[in-house]
């Protein structure tokens, strides 16, 4: 069900779903930030929907870590509004959120334990209790091993964990992860992403991320930023059903006549292609298809006639990373 709305895009509804009926938790409203004379957010409204995992994307600039930082309450916005409907009015949001930046900062002459500890009693958890849920949560995030270690000795992925374990240790009803997954090798970010797909059971999430894939597969909804602006937004499925469209993508070998076909049938592609180039490498693209029967039987034609050595030949749909590409690459 949809819960994302935004100044630019209409927002996307679900078929035979109702808009709305998931409460809001977070609800922004003419968000700006502006440092000097850059906007870095320019009027971004949305709401994020209780119990909904949101993905934040968009590429280097756009506005993600800023947007993030004032929902967190590090940055006073420029002009606009963030609410938390249905909590008390003047609740501190810092009890509610648990944060976890793009670049974590650690005290590395703690024990990851010490600063977790530290962390909870920062949360206003007791003595007692912050103990015992420590060593749950560094179980949790898989670094229990290495808790009475000095954090300066962690790897990138252990800080990770570590920074994911103080972002949670309140037990947050909304949590807002800046890129989680982009200091990791696959195994780790796998592992985060495994991680996360729990979480988002138990709590309302919000993370950016570069990793389309990863978005793909875990949330609910998308937000989709651009120059500051929201480009779109809305639920996965709502997106996929609109804008899912039919993809081919070809690749040759990279000897000269096959590079040189290619290039001729790209300049002037059968009427059932679009003009759209969604990728293009030395000696591959990825084009938009109108109608995926006769593509496929004109270009197995077409490809046998000239003999050209094909490496790769798929017909599918498009994924969210080519909606990414068309629609950052709008001016
Ligand atoms: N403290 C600051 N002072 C001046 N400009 C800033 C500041 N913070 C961010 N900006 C600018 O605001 C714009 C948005 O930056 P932001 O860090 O929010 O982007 P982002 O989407 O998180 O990018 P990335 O994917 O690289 O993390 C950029 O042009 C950036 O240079
Ligand atoms: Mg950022």
């Amino acid at each position: 069900m949809p819960i994302l709305t935004s100044n630019i895009s209409k927002p996307v509804t679900d078929e035979g779903t109702v808009h709305g009926s998931v409460p809001s938790l977070l609800a922004v409203e003419g968000l700006s930030k502006s440092f000097g004379a850059k906007k870095a957010v320019d009027h971004i409204s949305f709401t994020i929907g209780e119990g909904r995992c949101v993905a934040l994307l968009g590429p280097n600039g756009a506005g993600k870590t800023t947007t993030i930082r004032m929902l967190t309450g590090l940055l006073a916005p420029t002009t606009g509004t963030i609410s938390f409907p249905g909590l008390a009015d003047g609740i501190d949001r810092r009890q509610i959120i648990g944060y976890l930046p793009q670049v974590p900062a650690f005290y590395g002459w703690m024990t990851g334990r010490e600063f977790l500890l530290y962390s909870a009693k920062l949360c206003g958890l007791s003595g007692k209790e912050a103990d015992l849920l420590c060593d749950s949560m560094l179980q949790r995030v898989g670094i229990a091993d290495a808790a009475k270690r000095r954090i300066g000795g962690y790897s990138g992925g252990m800080k990770q964990r570590l920074g994911l374990a103080q972002a949670l240790i309140h037990r947050p009803k909304l949590l807002i992860l800046d890129e989680p997954v982009s200091a990791l090798d696959p195994i780790g970010r796998r592992e985060v992403m495994e991680l996360l797909s729990e979480l988002k059971q138990e709590t309302t999430v919000l993370f950016s991320t570069h990793v389309l894939h990863d978005a793909e597969e875990l949330c609910d909804d998308v937000l989709i930023m651009r120059s500051g602006h929201i480009a779109i937004s809305g639920s996965m499925n709502s997106l996929r059903n609109q804008h899912r469209q039919s993809v081919l993508f070809i690749e040759t070998e990279g000897d000269p006549k096959s590079k040189e076909w290619l290039a001729r049938w790209l300049k002037q592609p059968p009427k059932f292609i679009q003009s759209s180039v969604l990728l293009m490498n030395g000696n591959g693209a990825k084009l938009l298809v109108n109608d995926i029967d006769s593509a496929r039987r004109d270009i197995l034609a077409q490809v046998l006639s000239a003999e050209v050595q094909v490496t790769r030949l798929e017909f599918g749909y498009s994924t969210l990373e080519d909606l990414f590409m068309r629609v950052v690459s709008e001016s």
